[in-house]
């Protein structure tokens, strides 16, 4: 089988920040780390609200990351613009609504997909490489391949929240892929994959790529717990040692 290459999105390393507005932890040094631990590619998400990654962040991660960088975002204008200006190895398209705590599905392809064109042929000329987000279904891959982009990415969220009681949104998977592979579409995957139910997507023959950010970013934060209360105490027992 072909390997897989794992694109680790750093989005939830910004929300950390941002809860205090202040300059840690720092998302393009988290994408360092995730590229010496083996990530093949970093994600990040430019959100119209800006909740996490910010337009300064996206600057940065364009020029320093070493591996490459799959900018996730939606149409709003000034993303856009920005997205066009840097022309990042890959952009991936994404629905946003504002009110939801995250993407909860994939693009929405079956109204008037004119902005949509409008936008994949601006980044397509800027340079990158344009992926959308859909859901994996047999009609909206067709016409993703009819808006004329090399790549899809396959909305994982049904499967993860439904993997353990139920096959069928595993089964849905593994057909969309094969269908978007036999169209010569390059099919990517993510949205709440996790160590638990990464497996059985992962060995999906078709799917090149996946994007994982929650699950990753919770877990360093709790790999790294023990290191982090140690230094701390060490700082404080010297300061508190007499000289
Ligand atoms: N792929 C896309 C298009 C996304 O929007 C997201 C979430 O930002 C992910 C993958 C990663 O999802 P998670 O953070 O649940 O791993």
């Amino acid at each position: 089988m072909p390997s897989m290459r794992l694109y680790i999105n750093i989005d939830h390393i910004a929300t950390i920040r941002e809860a205090r507005k202040t300059d840690e932890p720092d998302p393009l040094e988290a994408a360092r780390i995730a590229e010496l631990a083996g990530a093949h590619g970093i994600t990040a998400h430019l959100r119209e609200d800006r909740r996490h990654i910010q337009d300064r962040d996206v600057e940065r991660l364009a020029a320093e990351v070493k591996t490459v960088l799959n900018l996730e975002l939606a149409l709003a204008p000034d993303v856009v613009d920005l997205a066009a200006r840097l022309a990042p190895y890959q952009v991936t398209l994404v629905p946003e609504r504002r009110e939801e705590v995250t993407t909860e599905g994939g693009l929405d392809l079956n109204g008037d997909t004119g902005r949509l064109a409008e936008v994949i042929a601006r980044l397509s000329q800027a340079g990158s490489r344009v992926s959308l987000f859909i859901d994996p279904d047999r009609a909206t891959i067709d016409k993703a391949r009819a808006l004329g982009v090399p790549a899809i990415e396959l909305h994982t969220g049904r499967y993860a929240h439904s993997y353990r009681s139920s096959p069928v949104a595993l089964a849905a998977l593994q057909s969309a892929a094969r269908h978007g592979a036999s169209l010569g579409l390059a099919v990517h995957a993510g949205h709440g994959l996790t160590r638990a139910n990464v497996g059985p997507v992962a060995a999906i023959e078709e799917i090149e790529e996946l994007n994982i950010g929650h699950s990753i970013v919770s877990r360093a934060a709790m790999a790294g717990m023990y290191a982090a209360v140690s230094e701390m105490a060490g700082i404080i027992a010297a300061a508190r040692r007499p000289r």
